[in-house]
């Protein structure tokens, strides 16, 4: 699978087998993570890999579009102490979401399942998971992943629209 199949191949997959994810493909997961680009190179991220699984239920509970059936989740957390300067703070967000896109899609290339929910910044839903996960008062949760092998298949796809396309010539 090159690049591209892998991108089209990427769909949002929220129904999971109960098989557990082998370690070397949760760290092949992690090293595609801190491969992405961050603002000068400041890699201002932090990841929660979690299988307890009170841990998990707690969080499915949290939010009804959370309570997916996957084997791992990964909570993606900017840390702001490694955020480029205090104007340009906010750069973490975009860092942050390459390291995501970069996991999906190697989940996507092992076979593997996986489906984005967002936290921040929808605060009270960034504040639950940093309570429960007692991250430090730097650490802002931003996504969690659920990730697991596929119980659903998805067709896949390009939703490209042209009108979204502006050519500047
Ligand atoms: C920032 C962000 C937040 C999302 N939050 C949720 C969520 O809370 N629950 C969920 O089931 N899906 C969530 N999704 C997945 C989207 O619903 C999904 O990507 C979209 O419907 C397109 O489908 P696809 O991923 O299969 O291409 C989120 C995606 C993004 C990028």
């Amino acid at each position: 699978m090159n690049t591209y199949e892998t991108i089209l191949k990427r769909r949002s997959i929220r129904k999971f087998k109960d098989t557990k994810i082998k370690d070397e493909d949760i760290l092949k997961l992690l090293e595609a993570a801190m491969a992405a680009p961050s603002a000068r190179n400041m890699q201002p991220w932090e990841f929660y890999v979690i299988t307890n699984n009170s841990i998990m239920n707690e969080i499915r509970s949290f939010v009804s579009y959370f309570n997916y059936n996957s084997s791992l989740m990964i909570v993606v957390c900017g840390n702001t102490s490694r955020s480029i300067t205090k104007n340009d703070n906010d750069f973490w967000i975009q860092d942050c979401s390459s390291a995501v896109e970069n996991i999906l899609l190697t989940a996507t290339s092992l076979n593997l399942g996986t489906v984005w929910c967002g936290l921040y910044p929808v605060i009270e839903r960034s504040n639950k998971i940093k309570q429960l996960l007692k991250c430090p008062s730097d650490v802002i949760p931003m996504a969690l992943i659920h990730v697991g092998y596929p119980a659903e298949e998805k067709e896949e796809r390009t939703q490209y629209n042209e009108n979204y396309v502006h050519y500047i010539k």
